[in-house]
Formats: structure tokens, C-alpha cells, sequence
């Protein structure tokens, strides 16, 4: 049987319009700080898709273009302006940046509280701790798919075919939160076949078309689909056609993960102006 597809789209649409009347709610400006250095036109779209998302919310978008031969020292500098600006109650600097800047000097200049994207290393950390605070968007946006198709995760084997700081190591560890029994594996996983096929939840965050295939799943598993790769003009994800006919859920790509992971940024648009607003205790302060 044809696996059901998980709407991501339709669930994103209810997410944003939580968001928006959180945002009238809160009582408190909400403005997202958005950083694009360089001409990558998959950033390029990506940055524009978030801020939309924010002016649909209500949320301020603040955007910041740079060419891509930009020092490090000046795009520190601007991130330490954003910090200190209080229109600004999110920052969000879209990877990859140019090789002359290092991405992990950037993440750490950003201000915890303003980390919307929950690459800090002290966020990456509440998060292993178990206490997470701002958490990155895509896994985040994919344990709410999971939770509205009531997938049960309590005991069960999932299995995260990735190990990026982005999707793989903070998916794996929401997981965990819920007890799951979590296995990571990666390009050098041997026989990942076989470990892959272990699992009642498979999230595949590889980056490459059709690394997934229908041998790989157990059949009526949950596939999660992270990938967004671009094939002949066309938006492919990891899993492979076939694996519709064996997976009992599957996110379809696109309209799957991609959708949910604008809306979990969103979310966490309004966590980080309620942590700076003082209404919600950030662990650090
Ligand atoms: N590049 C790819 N995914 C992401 C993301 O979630 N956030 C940022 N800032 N850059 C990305």
C-alpha cells in the first residue's frame, strides 16, 4: 500500500497563524534580523521565503545584503550591532557563508537570546542538557509533523541518516527527549541498509537524491525526508521514488519537512522576543 504523505504545507499554514496571533498577543515589537552574504541563489530563495513568512506574522523583517568578499571582521561587526539593537529580537545568518568567514565565529557572536536558529553553542547545549531552549528550526519543525500524525516515538527505533549540527545531531537528540532508542548513522555507516531498515522512524538528512531507497525502509515505517536537492531543474529529496510504496508515512519533498522548518523559525521568532522581554527565563541570564 502507498504510504500516506504528511502534509507539512497544511500543518505550517496552522503553525503561522498561531504564530501571528501570538505576535499580536505579545504585546512586545518582534523584528527578525535577516544576514545573506553572497550570491547563492538557494540562500538567496530561502531568505526571501523567511521573510515573507515574518510579514504574513507581524514579525519586523530586518534585512542585511553583503557581498561575498566581505571580511569576517565585518560581518562580526554587524552582528554585534544586531545584538545590541533592540528593534532586533532575532538574528539569523544564512549558511553557508564565503570560506574567508568562519561560520562558527559568526554563530558564537550571536547574542544566546537572539539565536533563533539555535546554533549557539550554549543552546546546542540547554538542548543536550534535555532543557531546550531555542532550538534549530528543522528538526524542531519536524517533531511537530511527527506529533500531529501521532507517530509514536516512546520506545521506538529511529534511526537519523546525517550528522550535521543543522539537522542530524539536534534531530537525533529531540528524539532521544521523547525515548526514542536513536542511532545516527552517516556516509560511513557500514551496512546502512541494514541499519536503516532497523528503524520505525527514519529521518533522512543527507543532502543527496535518492540515497534512501525502498530496500531501506521496513515496511509502514515513518520516512522523514530533510533533503532538498536540486536534479535536472526539479526539488528532489533523499528518499528515492520507490520508498512511497513501502513506508506507512512519508513527508513528500516538496511540501514536506521544508514548509515546517519556516514555521518552527517562526516559533522561535517569538520564544527569543519573550526571553528578551523578560516573560520567559533564559537559562543563562
Ligand atoms: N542553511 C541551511 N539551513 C539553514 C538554517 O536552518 N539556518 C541558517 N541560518 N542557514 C541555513
Amino acid at each position: 500500500m502507498a504510504a500516506t504523505l504528511m502534509d507539512g504545507k497544511a500543518l505550517a499554514q496552522t503553525v503561522r497563524a498561531e504564530v501571528a496571533r501570538d505576535v499580536a498577543a505579545l504585546g512586545v515589537p518582534v523584528g527578525l534580523a535577516t544576514v545573506l552574504v553572497g550570491e547563492d541563489p538557494a540562500s538567496a530563495i530561502y531568505v526571501r521565503m523567511k521573510r515573507e513568512a515574518c510579514a504574513e506574522a507581524g514579525i519586523e523583517s530586518i534585512h542585511h545584503e553583503l557581498p561575498a568578499s566581505t571580511p569576517e571582521a565585518d560581518m562580526l561587526a554587524l552582528v554585534e550591532d544586531l545584538n545590541a539593537d533592540p528593534r532586533v529580537t532575532g538574528i539569523l545568518t544564512q549558511l553557508p557563508l564565503p570560506e574567508q568567514i568562519d561560520e562558527d565565529h559568526v554563530i558564537n557572536a550571536i547574542d544566546p537570546m537572539k539565536d533563533v536558529d539555535g546554533f549557539h553553542p550554549a543552546n546546542a547545549g540547554f538542548l543536550f542538557q534535555g532543557r531546550p531552549t531555542l532550538v534549530a528550526a528543522t528538526p524542531s519543525g519536524v517533531m511537530e509533523i511527527l506529533r500531529a500524525y501521532d507517530v509514536e516515538l516512546e520506545g521506538a527505533r529511529a534511526v537519523v541518516i546525517g550528522r550535521s549540527n543543522i539537522v542530524g545531531k539536534p534531530m537525533a537528540l529531540l528524539l532521544l527527549a521523547e525515548h526514542a532508542t536513536v542511532t545516527i548513522a552517516h556516509s560511513r555507516t557500514r551496512d546502512l541498509a541494514e541499519v536503516a531498515r532497523e528503524a520505525d522512524v527514519l529521518v533522512a538528512a543527507v543532502g543527496r537524491a535518492d540515497t534512501v531507497t525502498a530496500a531501506m525502509v521496513k515496511p509502514g515505517a515513518t520516512v522523514i525526508d530533510v533533503g532538498i536537492n536540486r536534479v535536472d531543474g526539479k526539488v528532489r529529496g533523499d528518499a528515492a521514488d520507490d520508498v512511497r510504496e513501502v513506508a506507512g508515512l512519508l513527508t513528500p519533498v516538496p511540501g514536506g519537512v521544508g514548509p515546517m522548518t519556516i514555521a518552527a523559525l517562526l516559533r522561535n521568532t517569538v520564544r527569543a522576543a519573550r526571553y528578551q522581554s523578560g516573560e520567559l527565563a533564559f537559562p543563562l541570564a
